[in-house]
C-alpha cells in the first residue's frame, strides 16, 4: 500500500507541523507576529498524532520531519517524541526536525535518544543586529552556541537553512559559507517564496543563480550530483564539503516531490503553496468510525487531485494560499 498520485509520484515523505505557535516572527514568515497562533485550540493531540503516523507509516512513508511554528515549543514535545520513537521501532522511517535553534541545546539530547537525525536549523543572518531584524529575536548567541553543541552529537547531523532576500541578508552569503567550512555544517539557500502576509516582492527576491554568481567569485564551486535532497549541492574548493541551493522559485522541482504535510490541526496539504481552506481533514476521519484501511484510502483518493507542479510566481505573490507557519516549509 503506498501514496502514488495520478503522474506517478510516491509520497514517501510525511512533513508533520506539531504547532503553529512561534516564539520568532521572521520577516518572509510570519513579520511582526501578525497571524495570531492558534494557542493549541484545535491542535492534534499526541494520541492523535501517533494514531494518524500509523496510518501513514503502514502506507510507505520512510521520513518524517516534525515542523511548525516552532515544534520544540510545544508544551508536550517530551512525551510526543517518546512515543513516536516507540511507534517507529516497527517501521524505522528516518526522523527529523526543522527548527529556529532556540532551545535546540536543551532538546537535543532527547532528540539523539529518540532516534532523530535530520536536524534543520534556520538562520538568517549572522549579525546580531540584523538576526533581530529578521527574526524578532535577540539571541543570535545562543543559536550559535546550539548549533555548536548539535554539531559534536554524534547521532544528530544538523543543516541550516538561510532564506535569502536581496535587502536583508544578501550581503552576507560569504559569511554564511565561511561560517559552514569551519564548522563543516552544509548550509542550504533558500529562494524566498511567497506567501499570504508576507508582503513578498520581486525587489527582494534572489535567484540561487544570482546566489551562485556571489559565492564562485570566491570560492570554487563544483555540482555535486550525488544528493538525493531538494537541494542543489556543489562542492567547495574541491572538498568533501558542499553547500546546497533551494530553488523552488526559478527552477521548481514538482516533478520529484513526494512530501505530503498536515497542519497542527490535522488538515492534509498536498503542496506548500495550496489555496486556504484547501485540505483534507485528518482529524476529523480519526474522530470518525472509520477503520484505519478505510482513513488511507480516503487520503489515496484526495491525492489523485494533486497537481503537476504549484502556479507561476506572478500567481504565487497575489495567492490567498497557506501561512508558513500553519505547515513549516
Ligand atoms: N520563503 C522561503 N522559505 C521559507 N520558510 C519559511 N517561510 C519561507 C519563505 N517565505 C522556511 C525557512 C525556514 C523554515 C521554517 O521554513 O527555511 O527556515
Ligand atoms: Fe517561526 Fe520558523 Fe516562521 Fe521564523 S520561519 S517565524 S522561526 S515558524
Amino acid at each position: 500500500m503506498k501514496f502514488i498520485d495520478k503522474y506517478g509520484r510516491q509520497h514517501d515523505y510525511l512533513r508533520l507541523s506539531i504547532t503553529d505557535n512561534c516564539n520568532f516572527s521572521c520577516v518572509y514568515c510570519n513579520p511582526v507576529h501578525k497571524i495570531l497562533p492558534s494557542n493549541g485550540t484545535n491542535q492534534l493531540s499526541v494520541d492523535e498524532i501517533l494514531l494518524l503516523t500509523k496510518i501513514f507509516l503502514q502506507n510507505g512513508i520512510t521520513k518524517i520531519r516534525l515542523t511548525g511554528g516552532e515544534p520544540l515549543i510545544r508544551k508536550d514535545f517530551d512525551i510526543l517524541v517518546t512515543e513516536l520513537h516507540e511507534l517507529n521501532k516497527n517501521y524505522n522511517a528516518r526522523l527529523g526536525i526543522t527548527t529556529n535553534g532556540s532551545n535546540l541545546k536543551e532538546k537535543a539530547p532527547l532528540l539523539s535518544k529518540t532516534g532523530f537525525t535530520s536536524i534543520n536549523i534556520s538562520l538568517d543572518s549572522l549579525n546580531a543586529l540584523n538576526f533581530t531584524k529578521i527574526t524578532g529575536n535577540n539571541n543570535l548567541g545562543k543559536i550559535i552556541d546550539s548549533i555548536d553543541y548539535v554539531i559534536r552529537e554524534p547521532n544528530l547531523k544538523p543543516k541550516i537553512n538561510c532564506v535569502v532576500m536581496k535587502q536583508n541578508n544578501f550581503s552576507e552569503l560569504l559569511d554564511f559559507v565561511k561560517f559552514g567550512i569551519e564548522r563543516t555544517i552544509p548550509i542550504r539557500f533558500i529562494e524566498y517564496m511567497p506567501f499570504s502576509m508576507n508582503k513578498w516582492n520581486e525587489d527582494n527576491f534572489v535567484s540561487y543563480i544570482e546566489m551562485l554568481d556571489v559565492i564562485s567569485k570566491q570560492y570554487k564551486l563544483t555540482l555535486n550530483g550525488t544528493s538525493n535532497d531538494v537541494a542543489k549541492y556543489y562542492r567547495v574548493n574541491d572538498s568533501d564539503y558542499s553547500i546546497g541551493f533551494i530553488s523552488s522559485i526559478s527552477e521548481h522541482f514538482c516533478g520529484d516531490c513526494n512530501r505530503l504535510r498536515i497542519t497542527s490541526e490535522g488538515k492534509m496539504k498536498l503542496c506548500l503553496f495550496s489555496l486556504k481552506n484547501k485540505s483534507l481533514d485528518i482529524k476529523k476521519l480519526l474522530d470518525s468510525s472509520l477503520s484505519d484501511t478505510e482513513i488511507s484510502n480516503v487520503i489515496k483518493i484526495y491525492l489523485l487531485g494533486k497537481e503537476l507542479h504549484h502556479p507561476e510566481v506572478s500567481e504565487l505573490a497575489h495567492f490567498e494560499n497557506n501561512d508558513m507557519i500553519e505547515i513549516g516549509g
